[in-house]
């Protein structure tokens, strides 16, 4: 399974992407915004870290718009997915941009038939946003089970890359879903790493390898 940031922050990637084990970076129109750094300059400084699929999102709602801004948005990077907005046009959109060659990540996907049209419109990859199913009192995970079951049922290629994650939790169960990719704020990948045992562990050894040491 990949893992990565849904972040426009390039402190952030640079630091887990020295772990060793990031393999992609999402972002969205919120998150530059948030940064308050030019989006292009966010997009090529992300992607010469990552050397790896870096999500970037268009603003236009019309096809022509959102095909203009996807060829462009393509040509500052190879490693940049063009993230498309799940409507009509967003379909039409992936269709064109795809047969171009040029991965699209459809994003904003609550259902499975979103999932199936988007996979069908030739998209790389498919964004369940599965932590704001589970705001309105929906069971998020289980949007991305059914993806994940139809998508391999039926051979179809699109990776499933389970978003809007907002805890821990969230990735352990994407994983088991069968989700391709989870892609998770800064502060949920650090937590993947916390266990309050592993430091009470490593203490304990650090502690009786010393005591060993004066007593020998
Ligand atoms: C994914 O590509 C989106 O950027 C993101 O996961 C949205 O998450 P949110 O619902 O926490 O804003």
């Amino acid at each position: 399974m990949e893992l990565y940031l849904d972040t426009a922050e390039v402190t952030e990637v640079r630091e887990v992407a020295e772990w060793g084990v990031l393999d992609g970076v999402t972002t969205n129109p919120t998150l530059v915004a948030k940064s308050g750094r030019p989006f292009e300059t966010v997009i090529r400084e992300i992607c010469e870290i990552v050397r790896g699929p870096v999500s970037a999102e268009v603003t236009a709602t019309d096809v022509e718009g959102m095909i203009r801004e996807g060829r462009h948005l393509a040509g500052l990077n190879e490693h940049v997915v063009v993230k498309l907005p799940t409507t009509v046009e967003g379909l039409k959109a992936c269709k064109a941009l795809s047969a171009e060659g040029i991965k699209v990540n459809m994003t904003l996907i609550f259902s499975a038939n979103q999932a199936l049209l988007a996979a069908k419109a030739g998209a790389a990859y498919v964004s369940p946003f599965l932590g704001r199913i589970d705001d309105i009192s929906w069971e998020g995970m289980e949007v991305v089970r059914e993806i994940a079951e139809i998508f391999a049922l039926h051979d179809l290629p699109t990776k499933v890359l389970a978003a809007s994650i907002r805890h821990p939790r969230h990735v352990t169960e994407a994983a088991l879903a069968g989700a391709d990719v989870a892609t998770m704020p800064y502060k949920v990948f650090k937590q993947l790493l916390v266990h309050p045992l592993t430091d009470i562990g490593l203490k304990r050894f650090l502690d009786d390898w010393e005591k060993a040491k004066q007593q020998a």
